[in-house]
């Protein structure tokens, strides 16, 4: 079903496949399969349509709340994708008649759907299908398709109908009022639409070019409307052997796309300059079209490519498909907007942003192209009025962080979930109110992406002052606890999801300290420079009282600290205390999560059962903090107590088994974690990519295999590869030069390959600790036996 090998030898690596069509898996390759550039997300429906389809075109940033007791979602856009296609009458469906042969492939390094089919229709007659389909990486507004068909055995007459839908739905909410539906020059279609309560427009256009044995045919469509849609049938004559093809060019426009700047100084209406745009790209043709989008991929792969050399060739795909994924769920282009749970591959989190980007996905844009980590790092900065208004609205100061973060910073978490298998109602969703980690995890991504860049412009327009409101949020939701005379932060979700309203959550409560920490630090700084950063930021934080508070609450919050014989940290107040059961039913589950149908969420907090990393993510977040041998006891108790029913929680075990030298586990890990959506199970990923998990085979890769950490402004490698690898080569960006970093068995290579224009960095050297021993390096740096 699922196939990891080319055609093409030379292709292995690059290309996944659907071996054999099978309609109770269609969500599965719609997901993996889906194509986008950051603007837009097309999930990989087929042309044809079959039941439980979905299919989903998102725009990044597009949010709209389809009824005042719901949460925003991203609208599904208008499907372009869908051809009816009838061959002598009879409907193309791979439900009826029969396959001769089917094969559907995505190739990863040129970002190309291509579905080739020989079907028989019933009666006798055979044809052969192909299908090519992209989103373009070179026009973010752009996608193109091209259906070819062959009859093989008879002349057949072949109907195509292609148009613009406009009544898809996110699961039954339609988002859109009707907007105008036009045909022009009889070819080209155009639907708008603007969207219910965010008032934003979009406009749907397509071209169309029909080609007979690759010459094009003066077509004459017949053209047909109807309450939101728009299409052209088209109906042609072909003999046996002769091939009929129809191009498709489309594109989406929103009126709040950043290239729009609206209907002023003599601009076109927003319909008219998708057409004009879209009418000059047709003019180039698919071939030409895809051709620069293809040359895109090629410019991205060549500065972002990873090589692992391992026994097992899954490990090079799925990194790459990981780095493919990466590249189509961020909106690079606009920092006004962040990564989706899911990207934006299915309608699952409604797009919302979680604490998956500072933590599991920023990494990756850090040190592989930190132009789009700043805008990731921004956009925290653009939501942080919401922010502050979470804060206010809760009788909190500074700027509380929504759990799911949309446009504004303003909560978004929806409040009613799946069933309670023992209330048989919704189960309440608790995390929007009292999952509050998320505040630090922000500072934490920005003071990251500051380390990691040395951004100093970043930190004095954004940075800053993020972290000094997330850490007045702290000061403020701290609670002095007068019998231990010390404070403490009581009931919370920590990163553990199956433990609510727990007091004391280390992680959340290492977090905060640090936040408040790092912000006197940077006040600190500040203030000895007296520059106009810091008048700024004095005037309108009040900086002098702050620290003064900072300072005097720091000292005193709670720590949960390693028990002196056990060395275990507690994870909360009472997880140690609560009930253990025999997990192993749940370990050795087919699908996450099973523990949900045996026990509620109430009851799941009175066992010592973790549905992901917890207390463990602070060991790489805080890694000084910790001594080898507390990350050690703590990962051997918490671990077995773990379900990994989050995607986010085998690639952090990986790459923390790595800390503690278990390269075997650590590996097995990887492997498990670099199948979530791209191994066999067929119904992991329905409802859309782990984005989280999905940044997370890039760090158990190369924050754990490759090592790579930084702490406090130095860069650390680590390497140490697993039995299965011989070598591991990967680009890495630190500070503004590009290093290239190669591992082997014997050896690890350190090269630099370029530096960013400014601050003369060229010619620094620049300073690593490779295993604990400090190098400095120029050029090249080449360590043996290491
Ligand atoms: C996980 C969270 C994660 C969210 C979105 C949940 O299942 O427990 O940690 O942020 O999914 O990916």
């Amino acid at each position: 079903m699922i196939g990891y090998k080319a055609k093409d030898a030379l292709q292995n690596g690059w290309v996944i496949s659907e071996t054999a069509f099978d309609a109770r898996y269609l969500a599965k390759f719609e997901t993996i399969f889906s194509q986008g550039n950051g603007y837009m997300g097309l999930r990989a429906a087929t042309e044809e349509s079959y039941a439980g389809e979905r299919r989903n075109l998102f725009v990044a940033g597009t949010f709209n709340r389809f009824a005042n007791q719901e949460v925003t979602e991203l609208p599904n856009a208008a499907d372009m994708l869908q051809l009816d296609i009838r061959l002598n009458g009879i409907p193309f469906h791979l439900e009826k008649g029969m396959i001769h042969s089917y094969r559907r492939e995505l190739d990863l390094r040129q970002g190309e759907l291509r579905r080739d089919i020989v079907w028989e229709d019933g009666q006798g007659a055979q044809f052969k299908l192909c299908f090519r389909r992209f989103v373009s990486m070179s026009n973010l507004h752009l996608l193109g398709m091209r259906v070819e068909i062959t009859p093989l055995t008879q002349p057949a007459e072949i109907s195509i109908v292609s148009g613009i839908n406009g009544q898809m739905t996110n699961s039954g909410a339609q988002h859109f009022l009707e907007g105008e539906r036009r045909i022009f020059e009889k070819e080209l279609l155009q639907l708008t639409a603007v969207t219910s309560q965010s008032n934003m427009e979009f406009v749907h256009t397509s071209a169309h070019q029909l080609y007979r044995r690759g010459t094009r045919l003066q077509a004459y469509p017949s053209p047909s409307m109807e309450r939101r849609k728009v299409r052209l049938t088209y109906r042609v004559q072909a003999d046996a052997g002769e091939t009929i093809s129809l191009d498709k060019i489309a594109s989406v426009h929103t009126s709040i796309d950043a290239d729009w700047t609206g209907e002023q100084n003599g601009r076109p209406p927003l319909a008219e300059f998708a057409r004009d745009n879209l009418l000059a790209a047709a003019c180039k043709g698919y071939d030409q079209l895809f051709e620069d989008h293809a040359q895109a991929w090629q410019r991205r792969w060549e500065s972002t490519g990873i090589e692992i050399g391992s026994s097992d060739d899954f490990d090079q795909l799925s990194i790459r498909f990981a780095q493919y994924h990466l590249a189509i769920m961020t909106p690079a282009h606009d920092s006004r907007f962040s990564i989706g749970a899911k990207g934006l591959t299915g309608e699952g989190y409604k797009g919302h942003v979680f604490w998956d980007t500072e933590i599991f996905i920023l990494p990756y844009f850090l040190y592989t192209e930190p132009g789009t980590a700043r805008k990731l790092a921004e956009y925290r900065y653009h939501t942080l009025n919401g922010a502050r208004k979470n804060a206010l609205d809760r009788g909190y100061r500074g700027a509380m962080y929504p759990w799911e973060s949309a446009v504004t910073g303003e909560e978004e978490t929806p409040e009613w979930g799946p069933v309670d298998v023992v209330t048989g109602t919704p189960t309440y969703i608790w995390t929007g109110k009292i999952e509050q980690h998320i505040t630090a995890d922000v500072a934490y991504g920005a003071w990251h992406y500051y380390q990691a860049t040395g951004d100093q412009e970043y930190m004095d327009r954004y940075g800053y002052e993020i972290v000094m409101e997330t850490a007045t949020f702290w000061a403020s939701r701290l609670e002095w606890n007068e019998e231990k005379q010390r404070y403490h932060i009581t009931d919370v979700i920590g990163p553990d999801e199956y433990k609510e309203h727990v007091s004391n959550n280390a992680y959340t409560n290492y977090m905060a300290y640090w936040n408040i920490k790092k912000a006197i630090e940077c006040t600190r700084r500040l203030m000895q420079t007296g520059n106009e950063v810091y008048t700024r930021l004095e005037q309108k934080l009040s900086l002098n009282e702050r620290l003064k508070e900072w300072e005097e609450k720091a000292q005193r919050i709670y720590l949960p600290q390693p028990d002196a014989e056990s060395l275990l940290i507690p994870q909360d107040d009472t997880y140690l205390e609560l009930q253990v059961i025999d997990l192993e039913k749940y370990r050795n589950q087919e699908q996450v999560a099973s523990i949900l149908a045996d026990y509620s969420m109430t009851q799941l907090s009175d066992i010592q059962v973790s549905k992901q990393a917890d207390i463990l993510v602070l060991f790489y977040l805080l890694e000084d903090w910790f001594s080898k041998e507390v990350k050690a006891a703590n990962w051997h108790y918490y671990e077995p107590k773990t379900l990994h029913d989050s995607s986010l929680s085998l690639s952090t075990h990986s790459l923390l088994a790595c800390d503690v030298h278990d390269l075997d586990l650590a590996y097995e890990m990887f492997a498990k974690a670099a199948r979530i959506d791209l191994g066999t199970n067929m119904h992991s990923c329905d409802e859309g990519i782990h984005a989280a998990s999905i940044g997370g085979i890039w760090k158990a890769a190369i924050m754990g295999f490759g090592g790579v950490r930084s702490w406090e402004g130095m860069l650390r490698l680590n390497p140490m590869l697993p039995n299965a690898w011989e070598r591991l080569s990967f680009p890495l960006y630190w500070q503004g030069v590009r290093l290239q970093v190669t591992v082997t068995r014997d050896q690890l290579v350190v090269e630099r390959i370029s530096s960013e224009a400014n601050a003369g960095s060229d010619l620094r050297e620049m300073n690593i600790l490779i295993h604990g021993r400090p190098y400095a390096l120029k050029d090249q740096l080449i360590i043996n036996s290491f």
